[in-house]
């Protein structure tokens, strides 16, 4: 099986000028779980194919994921990734774009190495996830300003922003292991619920994970104002008290350690945090079914492993 960090760790970043690679070389090698790029390996074996012909494709996906982190970590205004400083801390926010930028190139660069037949519909399936997730992050962003926001909205904004990328890796995964249109659907379709389910524990470990083992500074999303499940279920949830103290916190523009505090505290009285744990684990149980069509293989087994894991996951 192939690993996915010597798969990136491969990669080359010595080139000239130094200002643009270094960051890039930085950000791939400060880890993460891989996670898209196992989700496409693992698609691709799942419906008989071999996972080398995947492996351009499922670098592509993971360089690209990386990108959006760059530029994500500017717009969030967050200080650390995977324990370490971000790249505009680390170096600045011209870089941060700069390099970015130019991990979106090196990961179309990467898709010229798929199976030439696939690479139409790869390309296709690669562009407009992309689009759908700046879509996303503007809403993201949109949504900080807005006090208008309902869960439905919060469902569509993560699903452009998180799920797309985890479901278009398993269907690229898919088409190049030479899966019927029924099975990259299936698999599709998983991705996005696991997506679902991933960005709500995102959400919930930005409030109440553990920031050495999270890598993340926590309370993030508190201080942005994010309109995150917690949050939206925490105001549907509230009594006239409590929404009136969760609406002058958001009033609180300053980033504040008080804040975050009163924010978390609001969030487990009004039952907004075991809401997002229930969420959680519906999203999951809808992935899950979205699996029994696909052939029964210990490639199955494995997707439905990682669904149950990461339900669990606290990084
Ligand atoms: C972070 O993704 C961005 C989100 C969609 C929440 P991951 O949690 O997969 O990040 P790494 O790659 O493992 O660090
Ligand atoms: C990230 O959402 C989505 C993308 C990067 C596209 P978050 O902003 O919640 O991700 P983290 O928490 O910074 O990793
Ligand atoms: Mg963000
Ligand atoms: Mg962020
Ligand atoms: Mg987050």
């Amino acid at each position: 099986m192939i690993d996915c960090n010597e798969a990136i760790a491969r990669l080359d970043w010595s080139r000239e000028p130094q200002g643009l690679y270094a960051p890039i070389a930085y950000a791939l090698s400060s880890g993460g779980k891989r996670l898209r790029m196992q989700l496409a390996l693992t698609a691709c074996r799942l419906v008989g194919g071999n996972e080398q012909d995947a492996l351009p494709f499922a670098q592509a996906i993971e360089v690209f994921h990386n990108f959006t982190l760059l530029h994500d970590d500017v717009m969030d205004r967050a200080d650390v990734r995977r324990g370490m400083p971000t790249v505009h801390v680390k170096w600045n926010d011209n870089t941060a774009i700069l390099s970015g930028d130019q991990m979106l190139i090196e990961a179309y660069h990467l898709l010229e190495g798929v199976p030439q037949q696939h690479l139409p519909l790869l390309l296709k399936l690669f562009t407009r996830t992309a689009t759908e997730i700046c879509e996303g992050q503007q809403y993201d962003v949109d949504f900080e300003q807005r006090q208008d926001v309902q869960i439905a909205d919060y469902i569509e904004m993560i699903r452009l922003k998180t799920s797309v990328l985890l479901a278009a890796a398993l269907k690229g995964g898919a088409i190049i292991g030479g899966g019927s249109e029924k099975q990259q659907q299936a698999l599709y379709n998983f991705g996005i619920h696991l997506g679902l389910a991933f960005q709500i524990q995102d959400d919930l470990l930005d409030c109440f994970g553990d920031p050495q083992t999270f890598g993340k500074a926590i309370g993030g999303d508190i201080s942005c104002n994010k309109k995150t499940y917690l949050l939206l279920t925490a105001l549907d949830n509230a009594d006239n008290d409590q929404r009136a103290e969760l609406r002058g916190w958001l009033a609180h523009t300053m980033a504040s350690t008080q804040k975050i505090e009163a924010m978390k505290q609001l969030f487990v009285a009004t039952g907004a945090r075991s809401a997002a744990e229930h969420a959680i684990a519906e999203h999951t149980q809808q992935a899950l079914q979205c699996l029994l069509t696909l052939p029964d293989n210990e490639h199955r087994r494995l997707l439905e492993q990682l669904a149950h894991k990461l339900a669990q996951r606290q990084k």
